[in-house]
């Protein structure tokens, strides 16, 4: 059986003030979830997150890492500078960063090796566009970024790994994957991942991230292969988040 998770993706959103609000007003909320629950805020805020949550049960992580260790990489942040913050997840791959800042599949499989190396777990996000759906090529695009990622770092590299189901367009839209949707694309890629090793597909978490609102929660959650969700807009909300992760369990 696996463990509910829900991660908040903050984005690039919020100040100090607003963070530290949102921070206590979630430590004081998810005293007794039994969902695993944890935060990746912007980079700056980082250690703010670390000294609040410290001891609350609740983890933290970030939204992108380098691939590589360390040096002349300006503007770039290391998985060990990371994991200086206490952080224990990474979010991988994002749309917006492969979108937005041309990140490839060869990239994001670099990264996620990356991650796992320094000693943290990676979150790998894969979605197809409206596009992309349209023309019936959503489990082709996802198998093809996943497939990446499994030739450059291995099955059972996926041990201490979870994957992002997010279909782009549904991220930021209001347009909610039906729990049909998500929960066919969800099954191929455990399927998928059965093939080269069922113990650790078995284990995968896979979460469902776009839309994902504390009215539709549950309804995506109760789905045999969605294993919580990967939450923006309502992440940014304590009271949202909290109804989310109780929906989880
Ligand atoms: O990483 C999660 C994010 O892409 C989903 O965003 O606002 O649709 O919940 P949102």
């Amino acid at each position: 059986m696996r463990t509910p998770v829900v991660a908040g993706n903050w984005k690039m959103n919020g100040s100090k003030a607003s963070a530290a609000a949102l921070l206590n007003d979630l430590k004081a909320g998810l005293t007794s979830s039994t969902a695993e629950v944890l935060i990746c805020a912007p980079y700056p805020f980082l250690d703010q997150v670390a000294n609040v949550l410290n001891g609350s049960g609740i983890k933290w992580g970030a939204q992108n890492a380098s691939q590589h260790g360390s040096g002349a990489f300006t503007g770039e942040v290391s998985v060990s500078m990371l994991a200086d913050f206490g952080c224990t997840h990474v979010i991988l791959g994002h749309s917006e960063r492969r979108a937005l800042f041309s990140e490839t599949d060869e990239l994001v499989a670099e990264k996620f090796v990356a991650t796992l190396e320094g000693g943290l777990t990676p979150i790998l996000c894969l979605g197809e566009s409206l596009q992309e759906r349209d023309a019936g090529k959503t489990i082709e695009v996802v198998e093809r970024q996943l497939m990446a990622v499994v030739e450059k770092a291995g099955i059972h590299s996926f041990s201490n790994a979870m994957l992002a189901y997010e279909p782009v367009w549904a991220i930021g839209t209001g347009l909610t994957a039906t729990p049909d949707q998500a929960q066919e694309v969800h099954s191929v890629l455990r399927t998928k991942l059965a093939q080269l090793d069922v113990e650790v597909a078995g284990k995968l978490p896979i979460l469902y991230g776009g839309s994902v609102k504390a009215a539709n929660a549950a309804a995506l959650f109760s789905c045999d292969d969605i294993d919580g969700g990967l939450i923006g807009g309502a992440s940014l909300d304590a009271n949202d988040f909290i109804a989310i992760c109780q929906a989880a369990g």
